[in-house]
């Protein structure tokens, strides 16, 4: 099953779409600007072998081995890797693709596979250069103090320079106007701070193949967190701190909050260095956020008590902040690295999925992705030293919606979400036994004995699926010995990713069933359209019958208006056709055996009032998850997605 799975997916060529992205930022260039890569095997083989050469560092078993016996090994590896990435049913984020291989002699990177040796592996890990980082989420710590903020900003930049998206938070900062000891002066506060981080990150650009990307965050009870709410007032995307997404921090338990935002109590702010008493109405917090949700998206909010009540090394370690898109929370100088499961691939065109070649999926992912720790190289020391001792991964699935299309399942419907948890439980169960498979095999990560794991500890909140019983016996058993990684999952919202394999985002549904995608062009700095139509709904419907509802389908992007059979509306419904609730539920359903995070954004139509936007704001209080995003259609100016009317 899973050879032929992989065989069906290699053969499968790739949409104009996805050739498109990877010929403009993904493919190896010449300085020149001649391509060394023309095609998508192309970048497999390169991915594919450096990430297997890590075999040659990090597995002790190879110790043992005679030369014949490891390059064998070594080559099976790459084999394997190549295979998966090859047919696109796992790929690592972005910065794996980009950089991988960086600083290697071409000719070693891509000559065939029985011609490797074992020196040529070498060569390759010899080769790396401070170029070859292959993270996505970073988060680094901004300490109060002249030096220790410009320090991070230096550290902002060299990771942006790499490709990493970086988060902070920024509650450490001494709240605008309090007392300044060194100048007698007053102090400008965390907000005016992120402006020069912004800046910073605006002209270095992620390795010149696409932006960067922030999260800059506050805590509830900072002195200044009103200030900060509005901080992105008045962002039309291009101009007020651009290459930030902002969230409010609940470090406390997220009951607390909805406690005191139900008795209309308020919350103290403070901070060491603030010494006016200060409060303020929890409701009156709630009411900006909704207000400013409402008019730019942001802020968002990240619950960092749910984020470390699942961590295994809290309290020896806490998180403080989460990455750009919020879906790794991570403790002070803290990485991650990224890959992505596609779904869809795994549902055949009449619905069937198939879980055994998903095992086998999840466990070489693992393998990978605990592999490319060990090839990844750092701007930044104390980043390097984090890594290692944690060896926190983020994989995840991509392809949920085209998988819920296949099976002519709704998305905001409980059998989905019932399947979500059933499908996010098998993959927590097998990831997780193969992280402590590795630790067995390669050694446990080096704080594991500070860890909760030696106790027993469950890192996810679990609710009830098929796998709950093997879960809890695998927590009991094994793992209270070997684990390879503290956190093994995360959902990714997969931007890019999803567009080369061809298929949904994340865990979202479809944004429109036809539409047109800009690309930036960094070349040129022009931006060109791609269009698309959903592939499962291409054959779903008969070809007369897509031909009569193109034009309108690609004007309004939903079949909701459009005159169809009401079965396909329930089954092809888009993010907008779907109710906030059901976006809030869905994002729960998964998260309950997620031990890292989510990225989910919940829609809310165009028409949706401010008060609309609050309660959702309440309502995620009570929700087992770790965060919040809301998205009102058409409140940004430059959205990424686009329906054909807005051309
Ligand atoms: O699909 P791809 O691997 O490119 O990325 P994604 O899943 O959309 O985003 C994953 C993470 O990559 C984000 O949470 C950010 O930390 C980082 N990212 C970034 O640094 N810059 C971007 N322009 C987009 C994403």
């Amino acid at each position: 099953m899973y050879r032929q799975l992989i065989e069906r997916y290699k053969q499968k060529p790739l949409s104009e779409n996805a050739l498109k992205i990877l010929k403009e930022r993904y493919f190896f260039k010449k300085p020149s600007g001649e391509f060394v890569e023309n095609s998508w095997f192309d970048v497999c083989r390169r991915v594919a072998r450096v990430v297997a050469a890590a075999e040659l560092i990090n597995n002790p078993r190879l110790e043992k081995m005679t030369a014949a016996e490891k390059l064998d090994f070594v080559r099976q590896v790459e084999s394997d890797f190549f295979d998966l990435l090859a047919s696109r049913i796992f790929l690592p984020n972005s910065p794996t693709l980009f950089n991988a291989g960086i600083g290697a002699d071409y000719e070693l990177l891509y000559k065939p596979l029985e011609q490797m040796k074992l020196e040529d592996y070498q060569k390759i890990l010899d080769s790396r250069n401070h170029l070859h980082m292959l993270s996505a989420c970073f988060v680094v710590p901004v300490e109060d103090s002249i030096e220790g903020i410009f320090n991070a900003v230096k550290e902002f930049a060299l990771i942006t320079k790499a490709g990493g998206g970086i988060g902070s938070n920024f509650s450490a900062l001494r709240p605008k106007g309090s007392f300044v000891a060194g100048t007698h002066g007053k102090a400008s506060g965390p907000v005016s701070f992120m402006h020069v981080f912004n800046t910073a990150v605006s002209i270095v650009e992620q390795g010149y193949r696409r932006r960067g990307a922030l999260m800059g965050i506050l805590n509830i009870d900072h002195p200044d967190i009103m200030e900060f709410i509005d901080a992105k007032k008045g962002n039309d995307g291009e101009r007020v701190l651009k290459f930030f997404n902002i969230s409010v921090g609940i470090p406390m338990d997220r009951l607390e909050i909805l406690r005191m935002y139900e008795n209309d109590e308020e919350i103290e702010l403070k901070h060491p260095k603030w010494h006016h008493p200060t409060k303020v109405k929890v409701r009156e917090i709630f009411k900006k956020m909704a207000q400013n949700a409402w008019e730019t998206g942001d802020p968002g909010m990240v619950f960092l008590g749910e984020m470390n009540k699942y961590y295994a090394l809290y309290p020896y370690r806490e998180i403080i902040s989460t990455n750009p898109c919020g879906e790794i929370g991570l403790s002070a100088y803290e990485a991650c690295n990224l890959g992505s499961i596609d779904l869809a691939k795994l549902c055949d065109d009449k619905g069937v999925f198939d879980w055994e070649s998903f095992a086998k999926v999840i466990r070489t992912a693992v393998r990978f992705l605990d592999n490319v720790i060990d090839v990844n190289v750092f701007p930044i020391d104390k980043i390097t030293q984090a890594v290692k001792e944690s060896r926190r991964l983020g994989l995840g699935i991509m392809g949920f919606a085209d998988m819920l299309y296949k099976m002519e399942i709704p998305y905001n419907s409980e059998q989905a979400r019932s399947l979500a948890k059933n499908l996010m439980a098998f993959m927590a169960l097998h990831a997780h036994e193969e992280s402590s498979r590795l630790g067995q095999e390669k050694g446990n990560f080096p704080l594991f004995e500070y860890s909760r794991y030696p106790n027993g500890f469950i890192p996810f909140s679990m609710d009830v699926s098929d796998y709950d019983d093997e879960i809890r016996e695998h927590f009991n058993t094994i793992a209270k010995k070997y684990k390879r990684n503290v956190a093994v999952l995360a959902i990714a919202p997969t931007g890019s990713i999803s567009n080369i394999a061809d298929t949904s985002s994340g865990l979202e549904p479809n944004f429109l069933l036809a539409y047109v995608r800009y690309v930036n062009k960094l070349s040129t700095n022009e931006r060109e359209p791609l269009f698309y139509v959903n592939e499962v709904l291409a054959k779903k419907l008969p070809e007369n019958e897509l031909l009569r509802i193109r034009d309108r389908l690609i004007e309004e992007g939903s079949l909701r208006n459009i005159d169809i059979d009401e079965r396909l509306k329930k089954i092809f419904v888009v993010a907008h056709d779907i109710d906030p609730l059901d976006h809030l539920l869905m994002q729960e359903a998964f998260q309950s055996y997620v031990d890292n995070n989510i990225s989910k954004t919940i829609n809310v139509p165009n028409s949706a009032t401010v008060d609309d936007v609050l309660e959702i704001y309440v309502e995620a209080l009570k929700h087992k998850i770790r965060g919040l995003t809301v998205y009102r259609d058409g409140s940004l100016q430059t959205q990424v997605l686009t329906s054909a009317k807005d051309l």
